[in-house]
Formats: structure tokens, C-alpha cells, sequence
């Protein structure tokens, strides 16, 4: 079938919307109508480069380029078709993609760790997982973000990139659950372990950001400091619960922390900016307590390997760095789980969404996100 989609074709080339051909599902596929696409930074990170990979490593994903691409991998909506032997979805079922695929079968999965399945080796590009192309543009073979590219009416995904949610579910925030609140939210509750009492820090207010400014807030933060270097991301923090902002860590260390903290600094640090530099690392460091923990959650140039560190501190001040996918939280869990507490009112996704885009508007829907229009923009599907 021909759609309507959003992909990118070199380096630094702007989003464009096309004709995508798209072949019916392959046995363990599923057809799915878009109903709405979040636009999350990642997606960026392919077209200026951060993700995309060297040329030597391209064979490995089965292709020289990782262009075309199409983008895409929040999203939900309604199953259109399955494939052969697909037992877990049915025509009509609502459902939300989720960029870690999990297969439930290897070691990861089968050990409660669905964020780290075995099967995420191969998203980034190249063929489906069964190695056979289903996405053509005037007939050549497609890649597509996480092996979904949702910024496309249809898409024909893996079954294992899809969860199952209650008809009554709202299909916008399960765009938004399906990668940047939740991981924003894990990388708090679970990957960061909040205690309540503990005052958090979160650096980088978009939309992961807004996930773990509210996983902070219902995991029982006594303080939330919001930290973006732009004052409409810090006033929109303060919506959805942060309690202090400021414009940069400086700010927030001189300002903010010494009286909140009574000097101590923060229990738990988040990096969530849109690109992660090594000098940041240090900085989070620097506003982190005695025993505290970073969680180092955007995402660096792929060939980022050197970072600013006290390395004094961080052993005398017996701290913690780590790293996490997905807020290091299982899809299969997590979604529906963020999704009765949107239902509940606990969660607010509402706010976080700043404005819909037609397919056709994906280019204006990212310029907005770099002025600092957008937290969150969302494509719309009709
Ligand atoms: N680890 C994961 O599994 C995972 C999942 C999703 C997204 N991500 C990554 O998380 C990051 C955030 O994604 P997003 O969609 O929220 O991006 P975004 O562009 O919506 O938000 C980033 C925010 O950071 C702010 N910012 C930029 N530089 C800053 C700095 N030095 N200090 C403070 N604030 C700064 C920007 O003003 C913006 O508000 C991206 O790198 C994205 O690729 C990681
Ligand atoms: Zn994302
Ligand atoms: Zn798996």
C-alpha cells in the first residue's frame, strides 16, 4: 500500500514528507493505523549525526547507508492487520510501539529485563528482524527508526515492538509513554531508585525531562530542581511538578541548592538534555550529594568517549554514574502502568504536549522543538 510519510535522505537534510510503499506484514508482523507520533530528540540524533553510524559498522546492520530513513519511534494506534502466527493482537486492538523490542525469549527478557533484549541490535537500520524489507521509496529499500519509523500513516512492525493497551486508553499519552515519559520516569523510579525525601535534580526539561521531573515528584521527592537553558522549558517544569528552576547547573548551585540542601547537594542527578557532552557529566557530578547517584539518560555522539570527571569526588564521595535504555523499565509493564496513572490524573501528559503537526509538518514540528516552541509536538494522523 502507498502512505504518507516523514523520512530523512543524507546528513543534515531536512525531514521530508513522501510516498512510502508498504508491502503487507510478514508471518509475527502486525499492520497498524497511526493515530499519533511523538516527535522525541532521538530522532534528530540520526539526521545531524549523533546516532548514525561509521560506514564500517553499516555492513553489520546489512546496508552501506543509514539513508533513506524514515523517523519515528513514539507512537500508537490501531492494529489494521496481523501476520501469520501472531497470537497477541488482534484487528482493532489499540496498541503502542515501543522502540525496545522484547521478545520474551532471551536472556535479558526471560530475566525481567525487556529494556535490554537482544533483538535491539538491530533497530537502528537495516532490514525487519526476519532480514526481508517491507518499507520502499520509488523502489528502494527503506530503513526505519527502532525498526518502527511511526512518522508514517500505517507502519508493519515486529509483534515484539508492540504493546497491547485497554480500548479505553487514551492514544496520546500512549504516544508519549511509549519512549519519552517513560524513560524519563524510570531513569528516576527505577534506574535512579528515588526515596521519598530526597530532592532530585533534572537537567533538561523537554519531553524525557518531563517524564523524570514526574517520576521524581510521584516517587516522593521532597524537592524537584528543574534545570534547562531556556526559561520556557524552566516555567513549564514548574507545571507538572518541579519546585525550583534555574537556567544552568551554576545557577541552581549557587542559587538554589546551598539553602534547599542545606549544602549537602542532590540525592539523585538526571542528565536529560538533548545531546549529552562530556563536560556535563562533571557538572552533574559537582551538584550531587555525598552517596548520591547520575543517571546519564540522553544521548552522546556515538564516538563520545571522553567525559569530564572528578574522579577524586567520585570515589570519596562514594557516588554513583550510570547509564540506562528506556529508564531501564520493561514496555510491556511500563506503559500501561504510566497510562492508568495518566487516567488517575497523577501523570500529566496533557501539558507536555505543545502543539500537533500534520504528517506533511514534521520539519516545522522539529524547528519548533530547537527554538524552544515545543516540549513535546505530536504528529496527528486522520
Ligand atoms: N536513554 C534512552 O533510552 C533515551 C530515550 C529517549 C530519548 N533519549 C535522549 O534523551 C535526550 C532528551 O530527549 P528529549 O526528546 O527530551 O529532548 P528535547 O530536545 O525535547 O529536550 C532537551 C532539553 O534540554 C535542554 N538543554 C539542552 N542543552 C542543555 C544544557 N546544557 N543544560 C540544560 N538544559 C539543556 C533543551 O533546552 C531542551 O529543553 C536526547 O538526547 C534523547 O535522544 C534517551
Ligand atoms: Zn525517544
Ligand atoms: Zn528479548
Amino acid at each position: 500500500m502507498k502512505v504518507r510519510a516523514a523520512a530523512v535522505f543524507g546528513l543534515n537534510e531536512p525531514w521530508k514528507t513522501i510516498d512510502l510503499e508498504i508491502d503487507d506484514p510478514h508471518p509475527g508482523e502486525v499492520k497498524v493505523k497511526m493515530a499519533f507520533a511523538g516527535m522525541c530528540h532521538s530522532d534528530e540524533h540520526i539526521r545531524t549525526g549523533d546516532i548514525s553510524q561509521p560506514a564500517e559498522v553499516l555492513p553489520f546492520f546489512g546496508v552501506d547507508s543509514m539513508f533513506p530513513l524514515i523517523g519515528g519511534h513514539e507512537g500508537s494506534g490501531i492494529v489494521e492487520e496481523v501476520g501469520e502466527g501472531v497470537t497477541g493482537f488482534a484487528v482493532g486492538d489499540k496498541v503502542a510501539v515501543s522502540f525496545v523490542p522484547s521478545c520474551g525469549r532471551c536472556e535479558p527478557c526471560a530475566s525481567g529485563r525487556q529494556y535490554l533484549c537482544d533483538m535491539s541490535a538491530g533497530t537502528l537500520a537495516g532490514p525487519s528482524f526476519d532480514g526481508t524489507w517491507r518499507h520502499h521509496i520509488d523502489g528502494k529499500n527503506a530503513n526505519r527508526m527502532a525498526q518502527l519509523g511511526t512518522f508514517s500513516e500505517y507502519i508493519v512492525v515486529s509483534e515484539h515492538s508492540l504493546v497491547k493497551i485497554e480500548p479505553w486508553q487514551d492514544l496520546r499519552a500512549a504516544a508519549l509513554i511509549s519512549c519519552g515519559i517513560s524513560t524519563g520516569f524510570g531513569s528516576v523510579v527505577d534506574r535512579g531508585e528515588v526515596k521519598p525525601g530526597e530532592v532530585v535534580a533534572v537537567i533538561g526539561c523537554g519531553g524525557v525531562g518531563s517524564g523524570a521531573i514526574q517520576g521524581a515528584r510521584i516517587g516522593g521527592a521532597r524537592a524537584v530542581v528543574a534545570i534547562d537553558t531556556k526559561q520556557s522549558k524552566v516555567d513549564r517544569a514548574m507545571k507538572i511538578g518541579a519546585t525550583h528552576g534555574a537556567t544552568s547547573v551554576l545557577d541552581a548551585a549557587f542559587n538554589i541548592l546551598p539553602d534547599l540542601t542545606f549544602g549537602r547537594q542532590c540525592d539523585l542527578v538526571i542528565l536529560t538534555p538533548g545531546v549529552l557532552t562530556g563536560d556535563l557529566i562533571e557538572q552533574a557530578r559537582s551538584i550531587t550529594a555525598k552517596g548520591g547517584r547520575i543517571v546519564a539518560t540522553a544521548i552522546a555522539p556515538w564516538n563520545q568517549q571522553q567525559i569530564d570527571l572528578n574522579l577524586f569526588s567520585l570515589a570519596m564521595f562514594n557516588q554513583a554514574l550510570l547509564g540506562t535504555v528506556f529508564g531501564s523499565q520493561n514496555p510491556r509493564f511500563q506503559i500501561p502502568n504510566l497510562l492508568r496513572l495518566y487516567e488517575k490524573g497523577l501523570l500529566d501528559i496533557d501539558s507536555v504536549v505543545t502543539n500537533e503537526y500534520s504528517i506533511e509538518e514534521v520539519q516545522k514540528g522539529y524547528d519548533d522543538l530547537e527554538s524552544g516552541v515545543n516540549v513535546r509536538g505530536v504528529v496527528r494522523f486522520d
